[in-house]
């Protein structure tokens, strides 16, 4: 497969549907649970940095410590460690969706359902280098900081990539991480550390992170205002914030299908915050439902595997559709909310296929003879 210099694939390859600085996972190229390390999709704003992780130093600073520390790789592995297996998704996840389905094109990556991979993580919790840096009962929130170059758009230089992020997500279940799938970061994905932010909008997730910012005042970024922000018609206040994402569902590659013959249909779901309580499919459109069975590993701002038997009847175009529920009590709607810059795309999404015409028993097929 052809690849630039980080590693990425030049056309997309077979898995991934290539937005230039921006990669998609494929769906339809059998994903297992875990993503793989060179599966996983690609959210940059800039070009990665290089950085030296014998140099590299994490700051902690800001008056929501008693005073600032900096912090090596080697002193975070001191730490006891924390590994999980969650998602990791881009706000923007399924953004097309909006323009395919709604008939409402929204600007920004055109993202299908792959900008979301699944892997095991290993780091130390942010609350443990907090309160070793002395953190006060006072601080409010955490702006976590990358190292990449500053985001320039439209001549107006933004600073560089940063969001914050509230005292009680960063003291619940957010950590530092340094591995991924039991292997060092790759450069793409934060080398050498980065947050993972479980069941939040994927920009919470700062990779080459360089410092934390904790105060005892809430600071903005563009990041929570300009951009990862609900704008538009209706959207007001704290109704507009981006934190935890919604339930989603998808329908993995499907085998052949014969009218008449039984298929296992197979997908997965995922929820932020919440795990799957169940997921229902329709083969008619959406006009009846039935629960399909979960399968396997199903954990909070993780993704479970889904299965459900189907005999097509009749052979033709078909629209196969999933529908999941969380273990918070939220349901896919049929319409994703709207909003200018197609975030949350959590509607129930439309999977059409061809069913072939039963093959005539008995025949035996002509190159056979
Ligand atoms: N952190 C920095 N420093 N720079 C970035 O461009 N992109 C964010 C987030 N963290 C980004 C970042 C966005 S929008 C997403 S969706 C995730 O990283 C993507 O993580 P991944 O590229 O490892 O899949």
């Amino acid at each position: 497969m052809l690849r630039d210099s980080h590693g990425r694939p030049v056309d997309g390859g077979d898995w991934f549907v290539n937005h230039g600085t921006d990669v998609e996972t494929r769906w339809e190229a059998d994903v297992p649970h875990l993503t793989p390390n060179d599966r996983f999709f690609v959210r940059n704003h800039t070009e990665p940095p290089v950085v030296d992780p014998a140099t590299w130093r994490l700051l902690v600073t800001g008056d929501g410590v008693l005073g600032e520390r900096t912090y090596s790789l080697a002193d975070l592995k001191t730490f006891s460690t924390t590994t999980y297996e969650r998602a990791l998704e881009c706000t923007g996840n399924g953004r097309r969706l909006f323009a395919d389905q709604q008939g409402a094109h929204r600007p920004g990556t055109q993202w299908g359902l792959g900008a979301i991979g699944v892997a095991r993580w290993t780091g130390v919790p942010l609350s443990t280098v907090l309160r070793h840096a002395g953190l006060r009962p006072e601080a409010v929130q955490v702006m976590p900081v990358g190292l990449d170059a500053s985001y320039v758009e439209d001549g107006v230089d933004h600073g560089r990539v940063r969001r914050p992020l509230p005292i009680g997500k960063a003291l619940d279940d957010t950590i530092i991480a340094w591995e991924m799938n039991d292997e060092p970061l790759p450069v793409d994905h934060g080398f050498p550390a980065r947050l993972v932010v479980p069941g939040w909008v994927g920009i919470a997730s700062i990779k080459w992170l360089g410092e934390l910012r904790v105060t005892t005042s809430v600071v903005d970024s563009p990041w929570n205002t300009r951009w990862y922000r609900m704008h538009g018609e209706g959207w007001h206040g704290s109704d507009a914030v981006l934190d935890r994402m919604p339930p989603k569902s998808a329908i993995d590659v499907t085998g052949p299908l014969e009218a008449g013959r039984m298929t296992v249909l197979r997908g997965r779901a995922w929820s932020g915050e919440a795990s799957i309580r169940m997921v229902e499919v329709s083969t008619d459109g959406g006009e009846t439902w039935d629960e399909a069975t979960l399968t396997g590993a199903n954990e909070p701002s993780g993704w479970v595997e889904w299965e459900h038997p189907w005999t097509p009847v009749r052979d033709g175009e078909h629209v196969l559709l999933s529908r999941a529920t969380d273990s918070a009590g939220r349901t896919q709607p049929a319409e994703a909310p709207l909003n200018d810059d197609g975030y949350l795309f959590s509607a129930v999404v439309r999977h059409p296929v061809t069913v072939a015409a039963r093959a005539t028993p008995g025949r035996v097929p002509e190159n056979a003879l």
